[in-house]
């Protein structure tokens, strides 16, 4: 078992605070994801400077653009050395095999994965844009889609997990947002499950923010997580 499957998103406007977050946490404990927010502001340089602190980073820019651009997108991403990183599986089959492919350039590849459909999504407003079928339809879809181009798994809800790990299969990561803890509000998440509930449904890699980086006490919240998923309280 992974002993680091909580993900902390550092969803800070600069590095001097996603940095002094990180200062706080234990690289052998948990992983980080830097998404646009810092990444527009500060660039490769943040990712840099959690790299050298030992963080594994998962880089959360959801690359969706034609083949060649994102292809090109990946390769630097996949130079900078990130764990995991991400595109939008709606991008169609030519964009997410060059994306493989592109991330095939270094020597150890990221992980690869996918966003299916955004969960600020419902049936609705995914037929407003056009989509046919259910947003549960669209999810198995696109994850099969995901796997027949090679890439490793998906970011979803928990509550997607099931049909994705069904249409799928076991060899597939799944990343899931949109955790709370039992005494949490629920923020602009609408649907939300706690940690152990997520990890029973299906997920690989737990994405948790708010519980942990508006709390007094990040690394209090941190530990009694990992313990509530059985995790060690020792580095691996
Ligand atoms: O603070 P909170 O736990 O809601 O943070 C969730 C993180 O997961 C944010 O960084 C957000 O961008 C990301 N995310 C999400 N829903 C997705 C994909 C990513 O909330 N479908």
């Amino acid at each position: 078992m992974d002993n680091k499957r909580v993900i902390v998103p550092l969803d800070f406007p600069d590095a001097s605070s996603a940095l002094a977050l990180a200062a706080r946490l234990d690289p052998r404990l948990c992983r980080v994801k830097v998404g646009k927010e810092l990444f527009v502001a500060e660039g490769p340089g943040v990712v840099s400077q959690l790299h050298q602190r030992g963080f594994e980073v998962f880089l959360d820019l959801k690359f969706h653009d034609i083949p060649n651009t994102v292809a090109g997108a990946c390769r630097s991403a996949a130079r900078m050395g990130v764990w995991m990183m991400n595109v939008h599986a709606s991008g169609g089959e030519a964009m997410l095999r060059a994306a493989r492919e592109a991330v095939e350039s270094v020597t150890k590849p990221p992980l690869l994965i996918a966003v299916t459909v955004l969960t600020s999504l419902d049936d609705v407003s995914l037929a407003r844009v056009g989509y046919a079928g259910t947003v549960r339809e669209n999810v198995e879809n696109l994850a099969r889609l995901t796997k027949e181009c090679g890439l490793d798994g998906v970011v979803c809800s928990a509550q997607e997990a099931p049909w994705v790990r069904a249409a799928a299969g076991s060899s597939f990561t799944l990343v899931t947002p949109g955790i709370r803890l039992a005494t949490d509000e629920k923020g602009d998440q609408a649907r939300t499950v706690t940690p152990p509930e997520a990890v029973k449904l299906g997920a690989d890699y737990l994405v948790i923010g708010r519980p942990i980086t508006r709390a007094p006490d990040p690394v209090a919240v941190l530990d009694a997580i990992r313990a509530s998923l059985g995790e060690s309280r020792e580095a691996a």
